[in-house]
């Protein structure tokens, strides 16, 4: 079989993954896997705020280095993630904000100086803000009561107001022009209540950012998928047309698949049902025009959603929502992908 970049090139798209600078540098099947399959890396945590400027001033750029330097040697593109979130804050950043606003400019200035200088030559694509949506009444994690706006209450929004978006993606044009910025969020891919409000929400951010110039070239849907979740492929495909139709490009960011508790079947029958949802998912994704595709990791060993306690499994059991299993096997969702692209 191709690699998985190499199947998706010959198709017009680009497929990626996530992966960590710690694990390029330790485990050789895991960096083995992702110089095989991955046509393009975002950092996992390398080009988060905490780790970039972990104290005012002090910029760390070696975790990030570390990755650029794995990605020249096999000649992979880098994607940069992320300039403006509310998580991955370092203790330092939301006091700093709530100083007042000339306060919470100059921060915002001088990280986005720092690092778009730094990451010039490497990085030709960024996350400027991610994850700027508040969750719909009915999400599985609910915004704080009294923020009933479209945006989500983090220290930016509460710094500069609902301009901290164009503000910042003025900023990056601002130091180079050359860059694709995008917008990423989650929650949108679902057929539920909250997904089609939040959907809503950003489509209206979007139009607004568009009516006033703001310089945005992409919108990153992160499709953490969950099979307990319904998911309609013609809903789906309809969204990513709508925000093409505002001249964005659109990319899947952050795929992986989290499933029920408890889980039900053996592993060939999850595994069944995760490729399922995956390629009805990428295939209604490029139907509407997305031509890129990031999964979040490659190996179930090292994915992050056994760290996250929002579903559970058993315990001794893992999630099975990226292409190969813990013990590096290809699953049916490497497949599914090969089929989608
Ligand atoms: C996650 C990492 O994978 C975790 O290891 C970390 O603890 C938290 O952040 N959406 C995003 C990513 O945009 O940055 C998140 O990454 C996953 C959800």
């Amino acid at each position: 079989d191709r690699p998985l970049f190499e199947l998706a090139q010959s198709r017009g798209f680009t497929f990626g993954c996530a992966v960590t600078a710690q694990l390029l540098a330790d485990e050789p099947q895991f960096a083995g896997l992702v110089a095989q399959e991955a046509g393009l890396l975002v950092p996992e945590y390398e080009a988060k705020f905490a780790t970039l400027q972990p104290e005012e001033g002090r910029f760390d750029f070696e975790p990030l280095d570390a990755l650029l330097r794995w990605a020249q040697h096999f000649r992979k593109p880098v994607r940069g993630h992320a300039l403006i979130w509310h998580n991955a804050l370092p203790d330092w950043v939301p006091p700093a904000l709530a100083e007042g606003r000339s306060r919470a400019q100059r921060v915002m200035e001088t990280h986005f100086d720092r690092v778009l200088a730094h990451t010039r030559a490497r990085i030709r694509d960024w996350d400027v803000v991610n994850e700027p949506i508040a969750n719909p009444p009915g999400s599985d994690v609910p915004e704080p009561a009294g923020n009933t706006g479209d945006l989500r209450d983090t220290p930016w929004l509460r710094a500069f107001g609902p301009d901290y978006i164009p503000m910042a993606f003025r900023a990056a044009r601002q130091r180079d022009p050359t860059l694709r910025l995008t917008l990423n969020d989650y929650g949108v891919e679902a057929d539920s209540p909250p997904a089609e409000e939040k959907r809503r929400r950003l489509l209206r951010l979007l139009r607004s950012l568009r009516a006033q110039n703001v310089p945005l070239d992409a919108v990153g849907i992160q499709g953490h998928l969950q099979m307990r979740e319904a998911f309609s492929p013609a809903i789906f495909t309809t969204f990513v047309r709508e925000i093409r139709a505002l001249g964005l490009q659109v990319l899947i960011t952050e795929l992986d698949v989290r499933e029920v508790k408890p889980p039900v079947g053996d592993f060939v029958a999850r595994d069944s049902a995760v490729a399922q949802r995956v390629h009805a998912f990428a295939s209604a994704a490029f139907e509407g025009g997305a031509r890129t595709l990031l999964t979040w990791g490659i190996s179930d060993r090292w994915s992050w959603l056994h760290r996250e306690a929002t579903v559970a499994l058993d315990p001794g059991d893992v999630h099975r929502g990226l292409p190969y299993d813990w013990e590096l096997n290809r699953k049916q969702m490497w497949r599914a992908l090969a089929r989608a692209f």
